[in-house]
């Protein structure tokens, strides 16, 4: 996809993190937003910015876990703009701690928001693109994933959203080949980050009532969330820096895009033990620090 400016970009999880940094640039490219989010305070804030700046913009409050409520967020897009061009299933959530100890809560709502969210946006987006591109001479459309580098390893005390992530990078894969083969006029992407400063390590600020857990945290979720604030806290790459390598990589029709490739051997590592059959290896290999801090706070 070349050609953004009165183009319709839809972002689930808008109001935050790297969604409102593509919102940012997708203003800049002189596109036309539709922000999900089911954080009302920050979508507010970020339709008051954008419409302060005169850009069109239609901010809506979207559960992507819930298919009405896509199908409402794609209804209303439809009414407004007429047409989508460009969409990042963006929305996403984190649970930690030792993969056994998770409830049942915590895996349907990250399961809920990371694969139903991104499933529902793919089911019910792609037609309507496909749609659009039989009306518009010339329709350049592309549908943006955000996986993570937890969708390409396996650390511990990530599991369930391991689980989530490895579930978007397969679905992702299968949605550029599904592509591919009706030659469609829409390009995919799979976006994979390694940790990096936003609201992620809190994404608990937005769990619904009736998925919270009654049990107190245990200690490996406890540790799992110190973790997890320190590593996404302390990244050095911008969530800016990663949407505008997002926004090349869907004119240069990119598939695979990461915040830190220097993270990859990691990736290779684990591919080769998959091939030689060998045992998965440490994937804190290059930070042993790590493994020995969890492994002391589990014992106690
Ligand atoms: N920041 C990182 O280190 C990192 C690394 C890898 C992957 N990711 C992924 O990036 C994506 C964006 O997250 P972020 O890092 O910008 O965090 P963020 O918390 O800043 O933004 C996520 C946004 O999603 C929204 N959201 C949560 N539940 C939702 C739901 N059910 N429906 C609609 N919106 C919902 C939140 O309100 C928030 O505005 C997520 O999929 C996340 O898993 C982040």
């Amino acid at each position: 996809m070349k050609n953004f400016k009165d183009k319709v970009a839809v972002i689930t999880g808008g109001a935050s993190g790297f969604g409102h940094e593509f919102a940012l640039i997708s203003a800049r490219l002189g596109m036309k937003l539709v922000l999900a989010d089911v954080q009302q305070d920050a979508l507010d804030k970020v339709r008051a910015e954008f419409e302060a700046q005169g850009v069109p913009v239609l901010a809506m409050r979207c559960d992507v876990s819930k298919a009405e409520q896509v199908q409402a967020l794609a209804d209303a897009t439809m009414e407004k703009f007429g047409a989508v061009h460009l969409v990042f299933n963006n929305a996403g959530v984190g649970s930690g701690g030792l993969i056994w100890e998770n409830s049942q809560a915590d895996w349907e709502w990250v399961l809920g928001v990371n694969l139903w969210g991104v499933i529902h946006g793919v089911r019910i987006f792609t037609p309507l693109m496909l749609e659009c591109a039989k009306r518009e001479d010339g329709y350049q459309g592309h549908i943006v994933n955000t996986a993570s580098m937890a969708g390409l390893l396996n650390a511990p005390t990530m599991g369930v959203y391991n689980v989530s992530k490895h579930a978007v990078v397969s679905l992702s894969e299968s949605l550029y080949q599904d592509l591919s083969l009706v030659d469609a006029p829409i390009g995919a992407s799979v976006l994979c980050p390694y940790f990096v400063p936003t609201g992620i390590s809190q994404s608990h600020r937005n769990r619904p009532g009736d998925m919270q857990n009654t049990a107190a945290p245990t200690a490996s979720q406890r540790a799992a969330q110190v973790m997890s604030d320190k590593a996404v806290s302390s990244g050095k790459v911008t969530a800016a820096e990663v949407a505008q390598r997002t926004f090349d990589a869907i004119r240069e029709g990119q598939f695979y895009i990461y915040s830190h490739p220097e993270a990859l051997g990691n990736v290779r590592d684990r591919m080769e033990d998959i091939i030689n059959q060998h045992n998965p290896g440490d994937p804190y290999k290059a930070a042993p620090h790590i493994r020995e801090k969890l492994k002391s706070v589990l014992k106690g």
